[in-house]
């Protein structure tokens, strides 16, 4: 307190000093001296939050005149000549040459901002003033905690960002993955647009499509500009979707199973056999799964096709907190690769040459069928005998398919034995006529 006292009684005396001083030089020297004048307007200044800024004044035949600092909106003077008389520790006063006075203001405050005067005490008194504007870059306000919301399909959100900064700044939302923000103005209005403008964006009905990250863009045209990332989680229950309900394929091949999920909250998915038994990955059974968006899912089962067991109703199951779905393929099986492949060339050695070696089984197999035939042949033509016979005999009982085959073959054998011994008795008619006709 007494320290106080004393600072502002010496700032008291000190002033009355200065100003007494002035006065008395000023009538002293006023005859000789030509009037003091301003070199140039003082320049107005803008300047962001926590910069410096500078007055400059220029002043011509200052003589025993000082200048002065004066806050032209409280009247307030801040320094007077190469003095502050303010207690704000932010200001300092230059003056550099004969000319130039200059009001140094450090880490600029809001409160700073106002009309600045430059005054010479000269009688008329002299001023100039310039005006600073202190300009703040905006600042989101985070009143709303997380940036993170949760909303059932179907329902509404607010998504608020309010801002401050000077200018007011101007708050745009725009979608993070660039799609367009849909507005729904009334209950059949809507309206896509890439930005949205206004502190609040609002969600009427909100769908799964506008589940994503949405970004609000704070700008004022002081750098920087701020954003904050809000992102919007839609809930609902998974739904199933299966483009090839009835897959199918030979035993012994790999046939692949899909099914598309659509879910949020993410959800566990699986399959099981139509008993409910839950399928685990291992030789017979490979899945995968891929994210085709945030709430999308592609879910792929391979599976070998080992035995007619493996025919049947194939579930794929999803389930997450908010319920679960089903989807159900069914599968069967055609015959084997290899069996397809004999059945249609016709092999009389199915049961010993086997599907192991196919290759050996095709050299025997064309030599056997030659042989086949042309014992079939004669066996037609002549009392039937040797091991083709039975063998074909042994085909007939089989397998009906090829028993149909060897039926076909041997039509067509008799057909040709029915010929041949013609053509015969023809040769030898014609021999035995010739020989005949050269005899006589
Ligand atoms: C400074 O700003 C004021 C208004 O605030 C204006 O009247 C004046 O002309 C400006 N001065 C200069 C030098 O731009
Ligand atoms: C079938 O899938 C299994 C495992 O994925 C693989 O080892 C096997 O080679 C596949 N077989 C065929 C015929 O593609
Ligand atoms: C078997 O027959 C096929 C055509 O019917 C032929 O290309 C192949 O050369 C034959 N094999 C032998 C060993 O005769």
């Amino acid at each position: 307190m007494v320290v106080d006292m004393t600072t502002a009684s010496f700032f008291l005396l000190a002033l009355l000093h200065i100003l007494t001083g002035i006065d008395g030089q000023h009538h002293h020297n006023n005859a000789n001296m030509p009037a003091p004048s301003f070199g140039s307007t003082m320049e107005n200044i803008t300047v962001i939050n926590g910069r410096d800024a500078s007055f400059t004044c220029v002043v011509l035949n200052i003589g025993p005149h000082r200048v002065a600092w004066i806050k032209a909106d409280d009247k307030g003077i801040l320094a007077m000549h190469d003095r502050v008389l303010t207690n704000n520790a932010r200001l300092s006063v230059m003056h550099s040459d004969l000319h130039t006075w200059t009001l140094h203001i450090r880490d600029v405050h809001r409160s700073d901002r106002g009309v600045y005067m430059c005054q010479i005490n000269s009688d008329p008194m002299l001023s100039q003033t310039a005006s600073l504007e202190v300009v703040v870059p905006p600042d989101i306000l985070n009143e709303e905690g997380g940036g993170e919301v949760l909303i059932p399909e179907g329902g509404m959100a607010r998504l608020s960002c309010k801002a401050k900064g000077f200018p007011q700044p101007r708050v745009t939302w725009r979608r993070e993955d660039g799609q367009d923000i849909v507005i729904r103005s009334g209950a059949l209005q809507k309206q896509k647009v890439p930005i949205f403008e206004g502190e609040v964006l609002t969600f009427h009905k909100i769908t799964r499509s506008e589940m994503g990250a949405y970004l609000c863009i704070a700008s004022n045209n002081v750098p920087p500009s701020v954003s904050r990332r809000i992102v919007v989680n839609v809930h609902f229950y998974p739904i199933i979707q299966v483009h090839n309900q009835l897959v199918g394929g030979p035993l012994g091949s790999n046939i692949t199973l899909d099914c598309m999920v659509e879910a949020s909250p993410k959800p566990i998915n699986y399959w099981a056999r139509e008993s409910g038994e839950i399928i685990i990955p291992n030789d017979k059974y490979r899945m995968e799964e891929f994210d085709v968006n945030t709430y999308t899912t592609r879910l792929r089962l391979h599976l070998k096709l080992s035995s007619n067991a493996d025919e049947g109703g194939y579930k794929c199951c999803s389930k997450n907190s908010i319920g679960d779905s089903e989807g159900t393929i069914t599968v069967y099986a055609t015959k084997r690769v290899e069996e397809e492949k004999s059945l249609g060339r016709w092999s009389d050695h199915d049961e010993e040459g086997g599907a192991e070696e196919p290759d050996s089984v095709d050299d025997s197999d064309n030599t056997s069928l030659e042989v086949t035939t042309t014992h079939f042949t004669l066996g037609r033509v002549t009392p039937p005998a040797g091991p083709s016979s039975r063998r074909a005999n042994n085909n007939n009982i089989q397998s009906p398919t090829q028993n149909k085959m060897s039926i076909i073959r041997s039509s067509g054998s008799i057909a040709q034995t029915a010929v041949r011994p013609q053509s015969y008795y023809l040769v030898a008619i014609i021999y035995f006529f010739s020989l005949i006709v050269t005899l006589l």
